[in-house]
């Protein structure tokens, strides 16, 4: 992809995304439909499909030939990664949305021939835009993001952690798990996959680690980690398949290699 279409595409999203952000706003107004997916954590919304409705209807109008992967099921089943593909996440952390209206993303990853090349993450009600082009540096609100601090070690990091997997589990040991807590600095859960990403790409938070997540979650995020110079891969160190749920450790490279050696399988 030459840099003058990355960057006609980058902008175009960027407006289909506060637009998303404005229709999301708009809809919490009223009432709106609340169901549940596998169990009575896992949420979807009107506003979650309809959101993923207008992001694939503007997508398909300007560019047909491009596959759309969204959480909702609103795009097709995409099997492959080749040609341009964007992964979206029209509400990533619906349960934040329902019950705090607030701290949730729209979450747009563009990858061509597998690579990742756009990443966005809009922090709705805070207005805050995350964004990334391959090569080009990451930004919040259009101010660039520095460089990961490469010699942050573990006992310095905050690490962002969903509790679930400090309680038993059948994916991990949770010895290692309670080493790993006492040894970091502290740790955060925050709901939302995308704004972690984007929090260690700020540098408020200095790793992320979690055991399942869909391609979605991740699609933009890794491609804004990777700007700042940090890393993401799978629990045992091998690269994300996006067209699978995938276990994930992303940090920085120092507190990456420390994690790796805290986080065993069963
Ligand atoms: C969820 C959020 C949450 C993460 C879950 C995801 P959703 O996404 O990112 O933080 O722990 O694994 O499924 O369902 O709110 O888009
Ligand atoms: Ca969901
Ligand atoms: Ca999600
Ligand atoms: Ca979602």
């Amino acid at each position: 992809m030459d840099n003058r279409s990355k960057q006609s595409m980058l902008d175009q999203a960027k407006q289909w995304v506060y637009d998303a952000g404005q229709l999301i706003r708009d809809m919490m107004e009223g009432p709106y439909q609340i169901n549940t997916k596998k169990d009575h954590k896992d949420l979807v919304t009107e506003v979650d499909e309809a959101t993923e409705q207008f992001l694939l209807n503007k997508i398909k109008t300007i560019y047909p030939d491009h596959q759309v992967m969204g959480e909702e099921g609103v795009g097709e089943d995409v099997e492959s990664l080749e040609g341009t593909v964007w992964i979206i996440d029209p509400i990533d952390g619906t349960m934040n949305f329902v019950h705090q209206r607030r701290f949730f993303a729209i979450s747009v990853g563009i990858y061509h021939e597998g690579i990742g090349e756009i990443g966005l993450i809009y922090d709705v009600m805070g207005d805050v835009m995350y964004e990334a082009a391959r090569g080009q540096g990451a930004y919040k609100n259009r101010r660039r993001l520095q460089p990961l601090d490469q010699t942050k070690t573990l006992e310095d990091a905050l690490i962002g952690l969903n509790n679930v997997w400090a309680m038993p589990n059948r994916r991990l040991k949770e010895t290692t798990i309670h080493q790993l807590i006492a040894k970091a600095k502290g740790t955060r859960s925050y709901g939302s996959a995308a704004l972690e990403f984007a929090f260690i790409a700020e540098g408020i938070i200095d790793a992320y680690v979690t055991m399942r997540l869909a391609p979605w979650d991740v699609a933009a995020g890794m491609i804004l980690v990777n700007e700042v110079g940090g890393m993401t891969t799978q629990i045992d160190g091998s690269p994300l398949d996006l067209l699978q749920k995938n276990t994930v450790i992303c940090a920085n490279q120092a507190i990456h290699s420390e994690l790796l050696t805290y986080i065993e399988p069963k």
